[in-house]
């Protein structure tokens, strides 16, 4: 996983470069709530901290058929690296259920907050 998310990240890193693009300037407190929400998770139990990651992964699933959709021929190789790590995030998804994600029961209730923290983290930094 860890593998994957560091192709991801130096992807689009580069690409925000190469673009001339402004990332978001919330990119610093995103950081810091993943770091939180990963350690928090992590304090509620295995399940709760694999369910932290299954919740953001089908936020991110959602995230990035979104740009697939809206992707035009223009832009092929981005197209495909998405739908690559759209790939790979599914297989972290996979992993997690696997591994004890439930969202049974409170489990719920955390899996609700997790992705709408996710979505409002998504929706600012589309417009910020
Ligand atoms: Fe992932």
């Amino acid at each position: 996983m860890k593998v994957h998310e560091k192709e991801h990240s130096d992807f689009f890193e580069e690409e925000i470069k190469k673009r001339n693009i402004k990332p978001t300037i919330f990119l610093p407190l995103w950081d810091l709530l993943g770091v939180g929400l990963g350690f928090g998770s992590t304090l509620l139990g295995k399940k709760a901290a694999m369910l932290c990651t299954a919740s953001v992964e089908e936020v991110i699933d959602e995230h990035y058929l979104n740009q697939i959709k809206h992707l035009d021929n223009t832009e092929p190789k981005l197209k495909k690296k998405i739908i690559k790590f759209r790939e790979d995030e599914l297989s972290h998804k996979d992993i997690a259920y696997e591994k004890g994600a439930t969202k049974e029961g409170p489990y719920s209730i955390l899996d609700k907050i997790i992705k709408t923290g996710s979505k409002i983290a998504i929706n600012i930094s589309e417009k910020i």
